[in-house]
């Protein structure tokens, strides 16, 4: 196999070294594995913009709340190297949890105001964790580059915003989602939904494309247009609302009139899956 398998932090900052003195610069890919095209649509975007591919693989606890996920969270580690290996990554950095967390881990970092809205609201202390991993894997990995996926475009905002409050040397680069046939945004908790859920669960995408029909029709009034959105997730039976929600791109607060880039942005449960997918309009 040819991509390399990195476990500790400091080998990590020896390759990191390596490959800058080189003169090369370093794209980095933050997953928590259980890859799907979706990862693989961000490690090609990394490949045309630097020269060498991190891919870190490390599901965090510090993101999960007490009643989510962490331990059920799909993992398949063989197959997404094979992947990461048939996609050209260069390296995968899979670091240990004792050495990320150790027992007197006492550090956070915490973005306010923007990590309090949509995800923020129902999954609390979420986005500290994100954060707080994510600059541990810049420490580690030192990218010129990461690339996250519009699917998650919250998180993406919130590391732009960190990046820019801590003055990182990074460029965060936000993807486009990549999508099944039907339109249901790629995510390794599909991996959760029953075959009656996964036939309901591109109601997402649907409402996001009336939402966007509308405002492209002339619509600004944002609650038409999330009441549009909620009639085409509301009868699916095993649809779970979290919100319908139409935000100002940059700050992510509710808007009443759509003016300039706007967020739609859904969270829907379906059974254990709790999904999300958002459309970025932009409003002349
Ligand atoms: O998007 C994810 O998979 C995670 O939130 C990330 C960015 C890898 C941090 O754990």
């Amino acid at each position: 196999m040819a991509v390399k398998i990195i476990k500790t932090v400091r080998e990590m900052h020896c390759a990191a070294d390596r490959i800058r003195q080189a003169g090369l610069r370093i794209g980095l890919v933050p997953t928590m594995g259980y890859l799907h095209k979706g990862h693989l649509s961000l490690v090609r975007q990394a490949l045309k913009v630097t020269d060498r591919i991190v891919v870190s693989i490390f599901v965090n606890p510090l993101q999960f709340g007490p009643t989510e996920d962490l331990a059920a969270y799909p993992r398949n580690l063989d197959r997404d190297l094979k992947l990461l290996d048939q996609h050209g990554v260069h390296l995968a950095y899979l670091p240990d949890q004792k050495e990320i967390y150790p027992g007197d881990f006492a550090t956070s970092v915490r973005v306010a105001k923007l990590t309090e809205r949509l995800c923020g609201a129902s999954r609390p202390g979420h986005f500290e964790g994100v954060t707080t991993i994510v600059t541990k894997l810049f420490a580690a990995v030192k990218p010129h580059v990461a690339v996250f996926g519009q699917k998650d475009a919250q998180q993406t905002i919130v590391i732009q915003r960190m990046v820019r409050d801590l003055n990182l040397d990074v460029e965060i680069q936000m993807a486009p989602t990549v999508r099944e046939a039907d339109g249901l945004a790629m995510s390794s908790r599909n991996a959760y939904l029953s075959a009656e859920e996964r036939r309901e669960a591109p109601a997402l995408y649907r409402a996001l494309m009336v939402g966007q029909k509308m405002i492209g029709r002339g619509e600004r009034r944002a609650q038409r247009v999330i009441e549009a959105m909620r009639d085409v997730i509301e009868p699916q039976r095993s649809a779970e609302i979290d919100y319908i929600e139409a935000v100002d791109a940059k700050n992510l607060t509710p808007v009443a009139e759509l003016k300039d880039s706007i967020l739609l942005a859904v969270a829907v449960r379906f059974g254990n899956a709790r999904l999300i997918d958002n459309a970025l309009v932009h409003i002349k």
